[in-house]
């Protein structure tokens, strides 16, 4: 067991709701532990710069509900390069910290691994609300995100089905379909499009006119964002179906907003995962959810671990339609 002073917070990548609550945990159960905490502003940037804020109880007050996150993100892909990476490590030595609790996806995971080879224990809990984190069910921001998308789409039910339109809704995820496979079983979608599915074009107009020819005035198709234009889809359907095509693009409006109690919980159980893993001292590690237990693996374990199926959701899916 090594003795912990002080160590670092930080969150990286896209903010995702939640962080927040992870922070705190994270800040309050040090301070329990008589840990010194330090809140470690824009991500890696701020990290390698130096951008250190002492936290107390109080720096954390009034943030368990807020969105975003207090601390700044920033993306810093040169992290990987050994030059900007030792800057960091000698950074975080000449202000006495010991380990760091980094919040973000598997681009934060990797720098947390870089940290931990070079001598200072991370722990990396999973903040992005793509669910494309693998060693856990859910990420932190994923509840809440799926909350806004299908608020958003069930409003758009609405007027697609007064005046006989589709809908065609791109949600975000970076590759992942989790945003879109949860909304589009939560919406009652009709379409889904998605990396898992891939995209045939004259296949979803096919299904469209089927749906049509069985009597449906109006219908939902949900596309994960970077699979297919949904300008150009929604166009083609008012072009060659008898549906009036609409694309909605959600974009950030996903990213934002006051966490879900779920995602609060959630935040909460794994920032303190990562103050007791530390204490404990181990490092290298990531926390995650399963079964609705808490639990953690090496990092380097978790990023090279292929991704669980999925198929059962887009059974389900097709079942449902
Ligand atoms: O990883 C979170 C995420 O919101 C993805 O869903 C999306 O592809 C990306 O970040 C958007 O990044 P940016 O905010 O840099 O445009």
């Amino acid at each position: 067991m090594i003795m912990l002073r002080k160590i670092g917070v930080l969150t990286s990548g896209g903010d995702s709701p939640g962080m927040n609550a992870a922070i705190r945990a994270v800040t309050r159960t040090a301070l329990a532990n008589g840990i010194e905490v330090v809140g470690i502003h824009d991500g890696y940037k701020g990290l390698v710069e130096g951008l250190y804020e002492p936290f107390n109880k109080h720096s954390v007050s009034e943030t368990i509900a807020r969105g975003g996150t207090i601390l700044g993100s920033a993306r810093l892909p040169e992290f990987k390069d050994e030059e900007v990476l030792m800057k960091g490590v000698n950074k975080l030595k000449e202000n006495n910290i010991d380990a760091v609790v980094v919040i973000g996806g598997d681009g934060t995971y990797r720098g947390a691994d870089a940290l931990t080879r070079h001598g200072v224990n991370c722990i990396a809990l999973p903040g992005t609300i793509d669910n494309d984190i693998e060693g856990t069910d859910y990420t932190i921001g994923f509840d809440t995100a799926l909350n806004t998308v299908v608020e958003c789409v069930d409003k758009l039910r609405d007027t697609s089905n007064s005046h006989h339109r589709c809908s065609v809704v791109e949600v975000m995820g970076n590759r992942c379909g989790d945003l879109a496979i949860y909304s589009g079983i939560s919406c009652g979608a009709e379409i889904l499009i998605t990396p898992e599915t891939g995209y045939d074009e004259e296949a979803v107009l096919e299904k469209l006119r089927y749906l049509e020819n069985q009597g449906k005035n109006h219908a939902i198709v949900i596309v994960s964002e970077k699979v297919c234009d949904v300008k150009s889809l929604a166009d083609k359907i008012s072009r060659v179906t008898g549906f009036a095509g609409r694309a909605t693009i959600l974009g950030h409006i996903q990213r934002g907003g006051s966490p879900s109690p779920s995602d609060r919980v959630l935040a909460s159980r794994m920032g303190a995962k990562a103050v007791e893993l530390l204490v404990a001292g181990i490092g290298g590690h990531c926390v995650g959810i399963r079964n609705n237990e808490i639990v953690s693996m090496p990092i380097e374990e978790c990023v090279s671990m292929p991704r669980s199926s999925r198929k059962a959701f887009y059974r389900l899916f097709d079942r449902l339609v």
